[in-house]
């Protein structure tokens, strides 16, 4: 018998849409749903084409929050890119930063000399993004931009130039589309609101 194994009428695999909408009990609001998120990325990838017509651009994205951003950012984009990815620890509690920054994981290949556009998920404190562009342009590129989907006005304790923002939002617990509590909902395809009891505990 033709087909795949086990014969009998194809088995229905689990639309994509409907795992995706699946919002754990963890979660107390949907911030901003999919389809804003993907609407977003879409708006900034059109910007970032324009600016950089004619040009390659480098983007690097900080691990592990901005994985979701990079993969659907570098998709939405027609201008070639090449993508490097850094992971850096910085030290301070699990939930702000201090600004000092180690690098766990740097860059394969030099920056010089190209157009290098840093990828975040969340700008915070803004401590992190600092240093690395700090670090970025000792290493000599043509440029250096910042496209972060998510921004917090509120916990900003350093004033960036961040050309590409998603959105601004409140300063509170968020969770998804690559950002975490305890290494869980990263993968979420939305930005929600993680229940205060959730990390209360
Ligand atoms: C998050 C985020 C930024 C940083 C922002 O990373 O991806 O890199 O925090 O915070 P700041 O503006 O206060 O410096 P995190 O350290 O949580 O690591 P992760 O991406 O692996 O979750």
């Amino acid at each position: 018998m033709a087909g795949r194994a086990g014969g009998g009428a194809p088995r229905r695999g689990r639309s994509l849409q409907r795992v995706t909408d699946r919002v754990p009990d963890e979660i107390e609001k949907v911030l901003i749903s999919s389809e804003e998120i993907q609407g977003k990325v879409a708006e900034m990838a059109a910007a970032i084409d324009a600016d950089y017509a004619g040009r390659e651009v480098l983007l690097v994205g900080v691990l592990k929050g901005a994985v979701m951003i990079m993969a659907d950012l570098a998709r939405a984009l027609t201008i070639p890119v090449s993508m490097e990815f850094m992971a850096v620890s910085s030290y301070g509690s699990s939930t702000s930063s201090s600004g000092v920054v180690r690098i766990l994981k740097d860059l394969d290949r030099e920056v010089a000399d190209r157009h290098v556009l840093v990828v975040e998920d969340v700008i915070d404190s803004g401590l992190t993004l600092s240093w690395l562009l700090r670090n970025m342009k000792s290493r000599g590129p043509a440029s250096v931009e910042v496209c972060a989907l998510l921004r917090k006005p509120e916990a900003a304790k350093v004033d960036l130039p961040v050309r590409y923002v998603g959105f601004d939002i409140p300063s509170e617990f968020v969770v998804g589309y690559g950002l975490d509590y305890a290494e869980r909902y990263r993968e979420l395809p939305f930005v929600g609101l993680l229940k205060p009891e959730v990390y209360a505990t």
